[in-house]
């Protein structure tokens, strides 16, 4: 069996080949990012019309990569949602159309839950429960996974995301964007003692994140310090601020493991690619004799081929998709998905 998959949520065109026993045959991935760079962030409107013109080239590729032919594949899968609308249902339009001309089956994916399941590519024998930590560009939220199909949220952030932090102080900084893998980068050679950036605390027993205030806060200091590329601790700057991104999360990464007894903990989503929070995560784990799975980074950031990784489990689990003609996209996460 051979799964086609598609993932057009924001600023990624990919398509990949997967087959029944999770195997990657091919996962092409067309980032926008000189596109979006000159605005310092994604448009929405070009995201789209980037998508339209090369989502059929993408496709083309990821057959070409796998070996195989277009009557090789058994079912489709697309990302439905949540994601930039636009970008959404270039991909969700082209998979239809895929499905009905082919009379193969469509299977909708969820963005989030395809991201946790980026982790069961490179291992299938995850013990469950399992407490996952989703942190991208959009979302940062912690799972508790009861199985590979059976999650449910413990908590999200409050308002920004974490790499929507990384992100706009990057931006600030004149890293480009996205800012997050220039911050990964620079801030491997910084002192991340020299800043002390204060953590956010939830005055509930809340498990939620909140990196609003963190962002404030550093950038007031550029403006107070008047740090910018050319400052002396500019690299400890940005050393100091990831650290703080990355205690913010492990703080409550560390409280829900206590209250929910994990046998392994996984790391996914565009943020889990960073180097730094990678070593963190699976030292907090073998601290705690937790099995840590941390998928590879071309996993972690947008790709389609967790988004076939999900379908493929779902087929295999006895799913049968929603009527083809009735789907559609939705830009946010639906409020059954968004715990508490
Ligand atoms: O999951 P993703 O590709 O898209 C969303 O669903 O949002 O995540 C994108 C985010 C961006 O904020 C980007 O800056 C961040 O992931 N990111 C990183 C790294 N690579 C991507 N952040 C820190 N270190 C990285 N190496
Ligand atoms: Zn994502």
């Amino acid at each position: 069996m051979f799964i086609l998959g598609i993932e057009t949520s924001c600023d990624e065109t990919s398509a990949a080949v997967v087959s029944e026993d999770l195997r990657v045959l091919s996962n092409v991935v067309l980032s926008q990012d000189e596109v979006h760079a000159p605005y310092g962030g994604v448009v929405p409107e070009l995201a789209s019309r980037e998508h339209i013109k090369t989502i059929g080239y993408i496709v083309e590729e990821s057959l070409q990569r796998a070996g195989l032919g277009f009557v090789d594949i058994d079912a489709f899968a697309v990302t439905q949602g949540p994601g930039l609308i636009g970008s959404l249902l270039v991909g969700l339009s082209f998979a239809k159309g895929l499905a009905y001309y082919s009379r193969k089956p469509l299977f909708p994916v969820d963005h989030l839950e395809s991201h946790l399941a980026a982790a069961i590519i490179e291992n299938q024998n995850i013990p469950f429960p399992a407490l996952a930590l989703l942190v991208s560009g959009g979302h940062t939220s912690l799972y508790l996974m009861e199985g590979k199909l059976n999650f449910s949220t413990v908590s999200r952030t409050r308002d920004d995301a974490a790499g929507e932090a990384l992100d706009k102080v990057a931006r600030f900084l004149e890293l480009g964007y996205p800012g997050g893998p220039a911050i990964d980068r620079l801030a491997a050679t910084g002192n991340p003692g020299r800043y002390r950036l204060s953590l956010p605390k939830m005055t509930d027993q809340s498990l939620d994140f909140s990196f609003s205030g963190l962002k404030t806060a550093a950038l007031r200091l550029i403006q107070e310090q008047r740090i910018s590329k050319g400052h002396p601790h500019f690299l400890d700057f940005l050393a100091s601020f990831e650290q703080a991104v990355i205690r913010a999360l492990l703080a409550n990464l560390s409280r829900a493991a206590r209250r929910h007894k994990p046998k392994a903990l996984i790391l996914c989503g565009g943020v889990a690619s960073n180097s730094k929070l990678r070593k963190s995560v699976s030292e907090f784990a073998a601290k705690r004799s937790i099995e840590a799975y941390i998928p590879s980074p071309e996993y972690c950031t947008d790709n389609a081929a967790m988004v076939a990784a999900l379908a493929v489990e779902r087929i295999k689990a006895g799913y049968h998709p929603p009527p083809l003609l009735d789907l559609n996209a939705y830009p946010r996460v639906p409020p059954a998905c968004q715990g508490g």
